[in-house]
């Protein structure tokens, strides 16, 4: 299928940086056996990860901005783009060897997210959104689930972990919720659970305290799938209050409905 060649230039370096990660893996299996674990060298693998993706996206488009989760932000003399990265989104998982993590990429002009670039190379999941261009699963068409009744929906959330985040809210939510849905789930990669919402295999996903690499690609491309991607708490942008809340129109309003008032 041909893309754009902006999608292309993120989905080159997207690849590079995941035969990167994978050939970390592998290692890691090594290392779990060690007392000290494997966790200096993962830290290492995510800045070797972050490095490639910006000399890659800096050579291919020089001046944009670039802001990833281990380097900070890297202004450009070009002021309307900025690339949003996480190099490894789902950290714990790829720490214990679980395969789902993922590369993320976006591309915000001005204030607009326009592209999006989501990789797990060890499934060899490929998913991509452009801005009025539709959403992407390895060349497959993405559209969000149609299911309009919560009980027949799989839902997936975030929980925070040790030190992070209100855990009595969240095990609030998860009282609401459980007793109406198919199913909860806690995958560990916000990337991939926005993935999974555009590809319809999860009805509906919500996470408080997300940081805008960890949703940006991932919230276009659940649009581009038909989808609705709000905060939780307003109808605004969950990349400026780092809460995010989406499904298809119906199941969103049903998530919100119940979401919101735990709150207020
Ligand atoms: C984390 C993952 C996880 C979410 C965390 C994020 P990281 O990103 O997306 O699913 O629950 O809040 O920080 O640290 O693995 O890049
Ligand atoms: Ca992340
Ligand atoms: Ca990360």
């Amino acid at each position: 299928m041909l893309h754009s060649a902006l999608i292309n230039v993120m989905v080159k370096a997207a690849r590079r940086a995941g035969r990167s990660l994978s050939r970390d893996l592998g290692e890691i299996e090594n290392l779990q056996v060690s007392l000290k674990g494997p966790a200096n060298f993962v830290s290492a693998a995510d800045r070797r990860a972050e490095e490639m993706l910006y000399a890659d996206l800096a050579k291919a488009r020089p001046g944009y901005g670039f802001i990833g989760e281990e380097g900070g932000r890297r202004e450009g003399a070009d002021k309307s783009h900025t690339w949003i990265v996480d190099p490894l989104d789902g950290t714990t998982n790829f720490l214990h060897g679980i395969p789902q993590f993922a590369i993320s990429i976006a591309l915000q002009r001005e204030d607009t997210v326009v592209a999006g670039v989501i990789y797990n190379p060890a499934t060899d999941e490929l998913y991509i959104a452009e801005r009025g261009k539709g959403a992407f699963l390895n060349d497959q068409r993405l559209r969000v689930a149609a299911r309009k009744e919560l009980k027949d929906c799989v839902i997936a959330c975030g929980l925070p972990h040790i030190g992070r985040g209100d855990h009595e809210l969240s095990r609030r939510e998860m009282a609401e919720l459980q007793p109406r849905v198919a199913g909860l789930r806690r995958f560990g990669a916000a990337s991939l659970d926005l993935a999974f919402v555009a590809a319809g295999r999860l009805d509906g996903y919500w996470e408080r305290n997300l940081k805008p690499w960890d949703m940006a690609a991932g919230m276009i491309l659940v649009r581009e799938a038909g989808g609705v991607v709000s905060d939780i708490q307003t109808p605004g942008d969950p990349l400026l209050s780092g809460d995010v809340i989406c499904g298809n129109e119906i199941i969103h309003a049903s998530l919100t409905k119940i979401l919101r008032p735990l709150t207020a």
